[in-house]
């Protein structure tokens, strides 16, 4: 059953509200105050809502957060059961900082129907590449950009991709760079830097490396309504770690995660802006009003816009 489409404004008002929150901390060099104004926020407007919520990826898991928590249910109860992941927060440090791309974000689709995704790295890959065999994560990064390249039928030179400016994808930068490809790299926020495939104006075709699961789950739901590509695998540090993967019911650790088993049904995703970025600008402040922009796809609507709200004080 779709989600019932009257759950896109009360999303957006829930991102916008927690975006709100924690514009006040922009440039506070406070990442945790920053990012508990939104969390506080998020927690009370969802619980208004006439849901059956429960949150399947959050701040952590029970003993780590002691709100939306994994697990935590979430709504007055009321109304179709539904599985939340959050991020109320996304780029702490822009926020701290005042730095470009930060966000509040959340995702939606029906009970069991979102991926419950452990606090882990994930290795992640995202085009608009939708057909098997020719972006995959299990190639290597000249495989996947020469058949994105025969596929787009632009040179290597012509073609961008984004990456977390990391020590760790040391190697794919270089690779990349050696066959010419155009890279974009970024210090923080890639639920952002997976999205920017799904329109022209981004000027990104591919994006690769290693993140946070939690984020690859998120950007997922937007990927999939705007019919782009997504692959993720966890990557595990720890024994520890692992041992928690399987509490949570993934018993192969090593598994790749096509979209469709990240995300699946109908699905809602909302991301606010708390300072300007790629996707969205951040909070404008117009005659003692705020005014929010937010991205919003709804997957059986086929909506995939951006809109302004305006909040009061
Ligand atoms: P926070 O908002 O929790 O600070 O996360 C920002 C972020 O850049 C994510 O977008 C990304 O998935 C993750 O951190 C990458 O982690 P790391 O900084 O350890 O490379």
């Amino acid at each position: 059953m779709p989600l019932d489409k009257k759950f896109i404004d009360q999303f957006v008002n829930i991102t916008s509200k927690a975006a709100l929150a924690s514009y006040y901390f922009v440039g506070k060099k406070n990442k945790n105050a920053a990012d508990k104004a939104a969390v506080d926020s998020m927690r009370n407007e969802l619980n208004q809502l006439n849901i059956q919520g429960k949150i399947v990826i959050g701040e952590g898991e029970l003993d780590q957060a002691p709100m939306l928590y994994i697990g935590e249910k979430i709504g007055t109860m009321k109304g179709p059961e539904i599985d939340i992941a959050v991020d109320p927060l996304e780029g702490t440090n822009f926020a701290a900082q005042n730095l470009p791309g930060a966000l509040s974000v959340i995702a939606v689709a029906e009970k069991n129907n979102l991926f419950n995704a452990p606090e882990t790295y994930m290795e992640k890959i995202s085009t608009k590449v939708t057909e098997k065999g020719i972006i995959d994560l299990d190639y290597s990064v000249k495989k996947n950009i020469f058949n994105l390249s025969e596929y787009l039928n632009k040179k290597p030179e012509n073609i961008t991709a984004c990456i977390m400016d990391r020590p760790r994808h040391k190697d794919i930068i270089n690779q990349l760079i050696k066959i010419g490809v155009n890279t974009k790299l970024i210090t923080d926020g890639d639920v952002s830097g997976a999205l920017l495939v799904t329109e022209d104006k981004y000027g990104v075709d591919i994006f690769l490396g290693v993140g946070g699961g939690p984020e690859g789950v998120l950007a997922a739901a937007a990927l999939d309504a705007f019919d782009c590509n997504f692959q993720g695998r966890f990557l595990f540090a720890s024994n520890e770690d692992k041992i928690r993967a399987n509490k949570m019911g993934i018993k192969n650790l090593d598994k790749k995660y096509e979209l469709n088993d990240i995300v699946k049904g109908d699905s809602i995703f909302c991301a606010t802006g708390i300072t300007s970025g790629d996707l969205v600008s951040g909070i404008k402040i117009e005659n003692d009003q705020y005014i929010t922009e937010t991205l919003i796809t709804h997957k059986s609507s086929g909506t995939k816009n951006v809109i302004k709200k305006i909040e009061n004080n």
